[in-house]
């Protein structure tokens, strides 16, 4: 792995070869497509898929007696707890996530030669929390009489979204800045989802859910910042 941006044989931009540029871009002129249509089509193909796919999934119908006695106050006082059960699944999901995240960046921090014991403590401090999050979200799962096993859409669909983070930053090629920069993509959506997660808890009337978030927003926001800060003093060193 090669820590910094290096100067090397790069040959995908045009400026490398002006001569055989030009000449693609009159192939490009003279070559016609041998169909007819244009982006209308894809979008039509689009709308048509769209209007005719199912749901990417659905909140389970509690498994438990508790379960279905909230849900079914819930449902009488006029609310969808199913959205708040949702959503807690997504945190939970993106919790065990981060801390696949942070267990991919001590691996790479470990084998750089002159790494930092500060840096590397913080990171594994983080990956607890990361960890504890998760208890504390199957916790409140559970205290709601829902399965946190379960994968609910809205986990279903933030995996599908923090794959390109882990590729990043499990791929050895990586260098600690881009890793780094990975991670400050997963730590913006992550303080963004507790905040939203506390914003449902306190309308659907969870007031110590609510502050128990708190606790961790506070904690990902030193995350987030941390990360911030070690992305701009690596790159600081390598200008
Ligand atoms: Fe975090």
């Amino acid at each position: 792995m090669q820590n910094a941006t290096k100067i090397g044989l790069n040959y995908t931009g045009t400026q490398m070869s002006p001569k055989d540029c030009e000449r693609q871009v009159r192939a490009s002129m003279e070559v016609q497509p041998d169909f007819t249509g244009d982006e209308r089509n894809i979008a039509i193909l689009r709308s048509t898929t769209i209007a005719e796919a199912d749901a990417i999934g659905s909140v389970p119908i509690p498994g438990s007696a508790k379960g279905m006695v909230i849900t079914g106050l819930s449902k009488l006082a006029g609310q969808s707890p199913e959205v708040l059960t949702d959503k807690l699944g997504e945190r939970l999901a993106f919790e065990r996530g981060g801390t696949r995240l942070y267990e991919a960046l001590i691996a790479k921090v470990e084998s750089i030669p002159d790494t930092s014991p500060e840096m590397l403590g913080r990171l594994k401090h983080f990956h607890d929390e990361e960890a504890s999050h998760f208890k504390l979200v199957a916790g409140a799962l559970e205290k709601l009489g829902a399965d946190p096993t379960a994968m609910t859409p809205g986990a279903d669909v933030s995996g599908v979204t923090a794959m390109g983070v882990l590729q990043v930053i499990s791929d050895p090629r990586t260098n600690l800045a881009q890793s780094l920069n990975a991670l400050l993509t997963a730590e913006l959506a992550d303080n963004a989802g507790w905040e939203l997660l506390i914003d449902l808890a306190n309308a659907g009337g969870h007031a110590s859910l609510a502050e128990s978030c708190g606790q961790a927003l506070a904690e990902e926001h030193v995350h987030l910042e941390t990360v911030r800060g070690w992305l701009k003093s690596e790159l600081m060193s390598q200008l």
